[in-house]
Order: structure tokens, then C-alpha cells, then sequence
């Protein structure tokens, strides 16, 4: 029964989990607050605090799951893709802690891993997790992509966005309306007492399963410049109602393709990853496209949606079944497919 202790630094959290026979044990996330006056997370600044919070958030991991360092089997860490300084602060930790306890290293793809995070297993919830084959939709703050999963380390891109990724739509179009950085989660509260029908944004028409999300921004840039004009409060008076239009129209252009995928390849086992499937709109429409559809649909819970250090767990878990272990001159990626 393998047990493996997993850091994620791709970005601008600094994770650690412990993973017991796929059972995550801890689960501990330190996110860095420092970017928010900043409008964007700011690559230097998210090394220092990695390298700031990695001993505590690792120790915090070992002893909420009871665990000892020398009880650890494997060191699984996020080898791609994120900001290059970040990366290294975990992967060199985990190299570390693999040569001191002399125990193998697992490198594991940040993307493929948010896709994993729908086979954790929630106690208590029979049948919670997806079969083989099945679609994920990844939707995150660097990425979008519809995922076609064989098997746990046997994936394939499908679709991907052409420019934007889901979640820079949502922080765009919220640094457009003055909401601090990360928006994603603003919008969200903010649609929830607002009327999606009030505006109408424009829907990009993309041939294939790809995305495309820069129109929206700029045609979400322009209109709110022009109503400014007319009234200086215009976002403060009708923030909800913007929210609620901005966010119902980019659920439906993530959902529209991920229905054309389901159609396209006739697999119902449908998932949903990444920071944006923490949106409220999103999971909600997604669950009802899923009756509608009679798919089986999976959402993980809410800490295994943004970064998180059980999704590296979980892969680790299974690339450890898989005998699948870097030597200590692995290096991280900035970028890197899968
Ligand atoms: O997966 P993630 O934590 O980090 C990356 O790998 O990028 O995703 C972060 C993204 C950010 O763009 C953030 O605004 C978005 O996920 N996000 C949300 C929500 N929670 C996080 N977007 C919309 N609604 C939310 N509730
Ligand atoms: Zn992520």
C-alpha cells in the first residue's frame, strides 16, 4: 500500500498532500495573497513565497495525515507546466526529499493531474468516480481543453483554446469591471443575484472542438467603455447583471463544445476540472446538460477543483503502480504537452 507525499508550485499556491493507496490522508494549501494588489500573479514574487511556505504547508500535510517522513514510499512533484521559478522551488524539495529518505520521485503533468482529480475516491459516495473511456473539460487560469481519457496515464487533448484560457476570460473581463485579481470567484458571487438575460455577449463561432475567448474579452471591453459614457456608475448599478451575462456566456461556449466532444466520440462518462469548475454557473449548467443529455457527470469537490496538492497525489499514486520514476536530473517545464 503505497504512500506518497505530493508538493504542487506551478503557480501562485504552495500545496502538499499525503496519498495512502489513493486515499488522500492531508490535503494543505497556502495561497498566496501577496498578488492581489498587483492585478496578476507576479512570477518573482510567487518564487519567494514558495520558497517561504514549502517546509511549513509539507510538515503541516505530514502531520495532519500522521504520517513520518520515513514512512513515505515516493516524492511526487509538479514537473509542468507553470512559471518557471515556481516550479523549481517544488521540484527541487521533492529531489531533496527523495535523496535524503533515498525513495523514488514521480514528476507529474500539472494539466493531467487536474483531470485526476475526478478519481479521487470521496468516502462515503459509491460510484464517485468515472469509467474509462471518459471526457474531461479542463478548465483552469493557463489552460482549456477537452480531455480524452483512456485510461489514468493514457490521455489526449481533443480540443483547446486558440487564445484565452477559460479562466483569463473570467479575471479579464473582471479587471475590465475594477475587481481585483483573482475575479473568477467575484464574478461568480456576484452572478448569483444577477439576470444572465440582461446582456447579450457574443458567441464565437470555432469549427472543430478548439475554443476561442478573445472576442468576448475585447466585445466585453468596448461595451462597458461606451456605457461609461453615457453613465460614470454604470458597472457599480448593474454589477450583478454583468457578472451573471458575462458568466452565463462563457459557460455556454465551454458547454456548447464539450457537447459537440460527447456527440462527436459517443462517450457519456463526462468530467469537469480545473479552477473554473469551482464556478457556480458552470457546475450547475453542466449537471443540467447532463440530464438533458443522459450523461454521467462528475465534478470534484471544491479543493480539488483550483491548484491543489491531492491531484499530484493521485497521479503520483498511479504512476507509482505504473513504475514510472524520474532520476534526480529531471528538470521542470514552463510549458509541456502531454
Ligand atoms: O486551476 P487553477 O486554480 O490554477 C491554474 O492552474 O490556472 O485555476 C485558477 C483560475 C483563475 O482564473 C480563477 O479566477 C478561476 O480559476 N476560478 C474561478 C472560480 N474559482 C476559481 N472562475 C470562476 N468562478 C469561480 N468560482
Ligand atoms: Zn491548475
Amino acid at each position: 500500500m503505497p504512500q506518497i507525499l505530493a508538493i504542487e508550485s506551478s503557480c501562485d499556491e504552495t500545496a502538499a498532500a499525503v496519498c495512502w493507496d489513493g486515499i488522500i490522508l492531508s490535503n494543505i494549501i497556502a495561497t498566496q495573497k501577496i498578488h492581489e494588489e498587483y492585478g496578476g500573479v507576479v512570477p518573482e514574487l510567487a518564487s519567494r513565497a514558495h520558497l517561504q511556505a514549502i517546509v511549513p504547508v509539507v510538515d503541516s500535510a505530514l502531520k495532519k495525515a500522521n504520517v513520518h517522513l520515513d514512512q513515505i514510499d515516493a516524492f511526487a512533484f509538479t514537473q509542468a507546466p507553470g512559471l518557471i521559478g515556481a516550479l523549481l522551488v517544488g521540484a527541487e524539495f521533492a529531489k531533496s526529499l527523495s535523496l535524503a529518505c533515498n525513495k523514488p520521485l514521480i514528476s507529474v503533468h500539472h494539466m493531467q493531474a487536474h483531470v485526476l482529480a475526478n478519481c479521487i475516491q470521496t468516502t462515503g459516495k459509491e460510484n464517485s468516480t468515472p469509467t474509462f473511456p471518459f471526457l474531461c473539460l479542463t478548465v483552469s487560469g493557463g489552460h482549456t481543453q477537452i480531455v480524452l481519457c483512456e485510461d489514468y496515464l493514457k490521455m489526449r487533448v481533443i480540443g483547446e483554446t486558440l487564445d484565452d484560457a477559460a479562466g483569463e476570460a473570467f479575471d479579464k473581463s473582471a479587471k475590465i469591471l475594477g475587481l481585483p485579481y483573482p475575479g473568477g470567484p467575484l464574478i461568480d458571487k456576484y452572478a448569483k443575484c444577477g439576470n444572465a438575460n440582461r446582456y447579450k455577449f457574443p458567441e464565437p463561432k470555432i469549427d472543430g472542438l478548439d475554443f476561442s475567448f478573445s472576442g468576448l474579452k475585447t466585445a466585453i471591453l468596448y461595451f462597458v467603455r461606451d456605457e461609461k459614457i453615457k453613465n460614470e456608475n454604470f458597472v457599480e448599478e448593474n454589477m450583478a447583471d454583468i457578472c451573471a451575462s458575462i458568466q452565463s456566456r462563457i459557460v455556454s461556449i465551454l458547454l456548447h463544445q464539450l457537447k459537440k466532444a460527447a456527440d462527436e466520440t459517443g462517450i457519456s462518462d463526462i468530467c469537469i476540472a480545473g479552477g473554473v469548475s469551482a464556478n457556480s454557473g458552470l457546475r450547475y449548467a453542466f449537471e443540467k446538460m447532463g440530464l438533458e443529455q443522459g450523461w454521467k457527470t462528475f465534478i470534484p469537490p471544491f479543493e480539488y477543483c483550483t491548484d491543489n496538492a491531492a491531484m499530484i497525489a493521485i497521479t503520483g499514486y498511479y504512476k507509482y503502480l505504473a513504475v514510472i520514476f524520474e532520476d534526480l536530473t529531471v528538470v521542470p517545464s514552463a510549458r509541456a504537452v502531454f
